[in-house]
């Protein structure tokens, strides 16, 4: 059944890709975003677009007959989220409560939410499941996670089908959907941006981990494989109910070999230099995702990192030319 639906963040790398597949799926979408570090090129054409504070639009819309909300829109910037807490308190925790009670006041009954996997912290043991210890070591988790009690908060109280995703690290591209980011931290765009000239060498950030090259292990989801999932939580959630799920692929990846799949992909020899370890990244960090499979009926299916390089890489390509 065609739903109509709010996306907050859907100017934004994930939230633009999922609005773009549950558009093609038939679903009625409505993308609410500030542009604060979305797109607004990045906006479904086939979407309505309010821009504006996902809060405050959730509050002045929702009561048009919206069976739903998909909550992107955050501050996510692990490093800033240490040296401003304020920005991701407001901007997370308190944009999210006011969201939540819009819906309170609305009677919308359905949420998915887009939770991390640094809720966990330094896992005890991996691969990481859902019932492993929250402990983040960072504030943008600690905030994650701070939401992610509310939501079961609202949902008890006000019957609402709620799912939060907790993403592994999201890759790869989805025709002109991808990852474009004012302020870059996130591993592939940048060995990309070595590919491009826009940028001279990647830093390797520490080869004295406890793994294999000794560098450290991550677990790449494809941004459709992760879009697709939020579909199926939709269609899964159950009134009354928080359930949390962990969206990764189940295989952990190093940052060499990050970097050698982004050279075959590209053909470009992709100079790196071993820099110290940053300050808060886990060794390992892999999702277990089981639940999700015995759930929500979900499979990754774009799991070979070479394709998820080369969808990444065909994005920054389309984006050269703009
Ligand atoms: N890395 C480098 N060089 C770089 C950038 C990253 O070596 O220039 C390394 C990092 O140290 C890390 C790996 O590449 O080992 C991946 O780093 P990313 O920044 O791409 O991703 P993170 O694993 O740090 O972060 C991801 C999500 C966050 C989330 C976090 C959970 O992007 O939103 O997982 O810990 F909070």
């Amino acid at each position: 059944k065609a739903l109509k639906l709010m996306v907050t963040g859907g100017a934004g790398y994930v939230g633009s890709v999922c609005a773009a597949r549950l558009i093609e799926a038939g679903h009625d979408v409505t993308v609410v975003d500030d542009l604060s570090t979305g797109h607004a090129d990045a906006v479904h054409p086939d979407a309505t677009f309010v821009e504006g504070d996902a809060a405050e639009v959730a509050q002045r819309l929702l009561g048009d007959g919206f069976d739903g909300v998909l909550h992107f829109a955050a501050k996510s910037l692990v490093g800033e989220s240490m040296t401003d807490p304020a920005k991701y308190w407001e901007g997370n925790v308190l944009t999210t409560l006011r969201l939540l009670e819009a819906m309170r006041d609305h009677g919308t009954k359905r949420l998915v939410f887009s939770s991390t996997a640094a809720t966990y912290g330094e896992p005890e043991s991996s691969p990481i499941p859902e019932t492993a210890p929250t402990q983040p070591t960072n504030t943008y988790g600690a905030t994650k996670l701070a939401i992610d009690h509310a939501i079961t908060s609202f949902s008890r109280a006000h019957g609402i089908a709620a799912v939060s995703l907790r993403y592994f690290n999201v890759a790869g591209a989805y025709g002109s959907f991808g990852e474009r980011h004012t302020t870059e931290t996130h591993l592939i765009p940048l060995v990309l941006q070595v590919a491009t000239g826009d940028r001279e060498r990647i830093q390797i950030f520490g080869d004295d981990y406890p793994t294999a090259d000794g560098t450290a292990i991550r677990d790449y989801i494809h941004v459709v494989d992760l879009a697709d999932a939020h579909l199926l939580a939709l269609r899964h959630a159950v009134d009354g109910e928080h359930r949390i799920y962990n969206l990764g692929s189940g295989t952990g990846f190093s940052v060499l070999e990050v970097i050698e799949a982004c050279r075959r992909t590209t053909g470009h020899e992709i100079p790196a230099a071993v820099a110290p370890r940053r300050a808060g990244d886990p060794s390992v960090l892999v999702a277990s995702s089981e639940k999700a499979g015995e759930e929500l009926g979900w499979k990754p299916e774009r799991t070979d990192l070479d394709g998820i390089v080369a969808d990444a890489w065909a994005f920054t390509q389309s984006r050269q030319a703009v």
